[in-house]
């Protein structure tokens, strides 16, 4: 399919006949039905689907719903979109695009997202980000036959061509980061078992955004972020701190192959996300959600280059894992004007792109050497831009970084933790510490574990400065305040699905986090008493130094835990890896009280 219309400039191309109360759309995800004619556009806040006539170019549909939308998939045929809707009690809702009516409202779990229907389209396979697992949805039955775990906040999943396994990006490491090998994993789920099969990528790897099998179904790529985080943060040339990658992984085996880097030697391709197949499988197409580029890759001549390193030779693959003139004369870089492309569809020797800052769909032809733009389209009339926006912008903007290596979401994404230490300098080096998340930082000085910036604020603009090694108004540094001053924390998995009350466990925990003087130090409703001390926990060039007490909510989610990340699981802080006496404490506590003390603080 080839479209003949070329207009430059951005279009508008719906006028919306919802209003957006002046929210942003944000799409997430991106479809086209099977013909390429039509587009289904999924919005996260702005809570509906559009549909992109592609021959017209202007939206000629709008679904609305009642929350935020999170993912797309689309019956062969083109009659059934099932879209994920996200929040505590997730759900699918299956509808018929003809008409645009919900058909059913399928159960799903904690943010669920990434559906995948089974070849024979009688299975739908939904991860749910904050459940850790994957609801396997019987669709003849409409209920749902097996929750099925893998391991940490499951973003993305692809099915082999046969249906036969179900590969699934954990967007984040599990385990301590205090340790050698520290990254993520891609869970492969056998669909018939329902068995998993974890398979490690390369050391520092984490925020995996993306998986897609290749159309023959010969092997499984990932994007994700590798961290250098076992060297001090002291410089960004040829990606000193962090590189993106792709990684490889042969289905007939499931073993990882290769690792091939996706920056260039003066250039960072940030923030890798959205990865998606020409049909004959010859092109390789990843977006830089920070850079607001794509990657081009020419798959058979990067596996005539690959087919010269033995997989097996770990230096062969360490030099690899290094290169960052790998792909040069095999990639294309491709900029182009939307803001934040999280989402892709190939389609023929066209991509289009769902861009999440600037609500607005590109598409690009890329048989032409430097892509041609087919069009720029903006999904909806322009709302304001509000500081929190723009700061949002910023936040995992790598634009204005030094040769755009990184923005702070590579660190903090979602404004989160990525689960690995970080040696800066900020406190002196060869002292790591575990990235902390961003919710609360700006009302619980000071900043940073051992306090070394006396607030948040403080902490921005030393970020900006010393870590993108960019100088930049103190506008933009204020707008990053907004944004992160305006985060919510998510409901805890661990509540009520219902009510998002607690538990009557946690309730009970709740008491004795209070008598075994847990809430001392942390208080609520900020669970820290913003004080500086010595709790044992302080070890090697830190030793004699105060930790700040951090604050404790959302904590289900920003493992791993204490300065150093030494604590895996909420289970480890409160046991062996104890601080502030608390494992004396708690060994005065049954099997019980500790479960409900640890149902309590996972609620928080
Ligand atoms: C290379 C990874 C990395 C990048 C990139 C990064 N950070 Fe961080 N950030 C960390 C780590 C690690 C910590 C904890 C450090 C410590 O406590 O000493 C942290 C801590 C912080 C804190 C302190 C939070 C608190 O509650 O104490 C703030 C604020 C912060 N970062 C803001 C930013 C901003 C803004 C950017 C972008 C300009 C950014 N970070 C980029 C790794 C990173
Ligand atoms: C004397 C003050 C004090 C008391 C009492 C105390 N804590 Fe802490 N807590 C701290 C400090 C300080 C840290 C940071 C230690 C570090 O990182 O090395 C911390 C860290 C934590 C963390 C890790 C948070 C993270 O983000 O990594 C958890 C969870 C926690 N405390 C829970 C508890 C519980 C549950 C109790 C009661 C059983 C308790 N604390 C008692 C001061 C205290």
């Amino acid at each position: 399919m080839r479209l003949r219309i070329f207009a430059l400039g951005a279009i508008l191309l719906s006028g919306l006949v919802n209003s957006r109360g002046g929210h942003p759309l944000s799409p997430v995800d991106v479809l086209s039905s099977p013909g390429g004619d039509r587009l289904y556009v999924a919005c996260g806040s702005g809570q509906r689907v559009l549909c992109v006539d592609t021959t017209g170019i202007q939206v000629d549909q709008e679904i609305m719903f009642d929350h935020e939308l999170t993912g797309l998939e689309l019956s062969q045929d083109g009659q059934q979109l099932y879209v994920t809707a996200g929040g505590l009690q997730g759900s699918v809702l299956e509808i018929d695009t003809e008409t645009g009516n919900t058909v059913r409202c399928l159960d799903a779990g904690h943010t669920p997202m990434a559906p995948q229907l089974s070849p024979d389209e009688k299975t739908l396979y939904v991860c749910n980000r904050f459940d850790n697992d994957v609801t396997v949805v019987d669709l003849e039955r409409g209920e749902t036959v097996a929750r099925i775990p893998v391991v940490r906040e499951p973003v993305a999943a692809d099915l082999s061509p046969d249906g036969r396994l179900l590969f699934v990006a954990n967007l984040l490491p599990s385990g301590a980061a205090n340790v050698k090998d520290a990254g993520a994993v891609v869970s492969v789920i056998d669909t018939t078992s329902r068995k998993t099969r974890q398979i490690p990528l390369i050391e520092g790897s984490t925020g995996v955004r993306g998986i897609k099998v290749s159309p023959d179904g010969s092997y499984a790529v990932a994007v994700h972020h590798v961290a250098h985080y076992q060297v001090p943060a002291t410089q960004l040339e040829r990606g000193w701190v962090m590189t993106s990658a792709i990684s490889f992984i042969r289905v007939s085996d499931l073993s990882l192959l290769y690792t091939v880097l996706l920056d260039d030697a003066e250039q960072g391709f940030p923030n890798p996300w959205a990865i998606g197949f020409s049909g004959d499988g010859n092109t390789l197409v990843v977006s830089s959600a920070g850079l607001n580029q794509l990657s081009l890759i020419q798959v058979p001549e990067l596996f005539e280059k690959l087919k010269l390193i033995d997989p097996q030779d770990p230096q062969a693959v360490a030099v690899l894992g290094n290169d960052l003139s790998f792909l040069s004369g095999i990639r294309r870089r491709i900029g182009f004007n939307g803001v934040g492309p999280r989402a892709l569809a190939v389609v023929g020797n066209c991509v289009y792109v769902a861009n999440y800052f600037s609500d607005s769909v590109d598409g690009i032809d890329f048989s032409f050497a430097e892509g041609c733009t087919l069009f720029n389209g903006s999904l909806g009339p322009d709302v304001p831009l509000t500081d929190e926006r723009r700061g949002e912008i910023l936040f995992n903007d790598a634009r204005d970084c030094f040769q755009n290596w990184l923005s702070c979401a590579s660190c903090h994404p979602d404004a989160r933790t990525d689960g690995l230490n970080w040696d800066l300098p900020n406190d002196g080096v060869g002292n790591p510490k575990n990235a902390k998340s961003m919710l609360l930082a700006h009302v619980t000085p000071a900043a940073m574990w051992l306090g070394v910036r006396a607030d948040a604020e403080t902490g921005v603009r030393a970020g900006l400065r010393h870590i993108e090694f960019s100088v930049r108004p103190e506008d933009e540094a204020r707008c990053i305040d907004a944004y992160l001053k305006s985060l919510h924390p998510v409901p805890s998995p661990f509540r009520d699905r219902e009510t998002g009350a607690l538990t009557v466990a946690a309730e009970r925990g709740k008491l004795a986090f209070e008598t075994v003087g847990c809430a001392g130090c942390h208080p609520a409703p900020l669970f820290t008493d913003l004080q500086m001390r010595d709790v044992g926990t302080l070890l090697g060039r830190d030793e004699g130094r105060l930790v700040d007490t951090p604050q404790l909510v959302e904590v289900w989610r920003t493992a791993p835990y204490l300065h150093d990340g030494r604590a895996a699981t909420l289970g480890d802080v409160l046991g062996s890896m104890g601080h502030a006496g608390i494992s004396k404490a708690a060994s005065g506590l049954s099997k019980e009280e500790l479960d409900d003390l640890l149902a309590y603080i996972r609620s928080l």
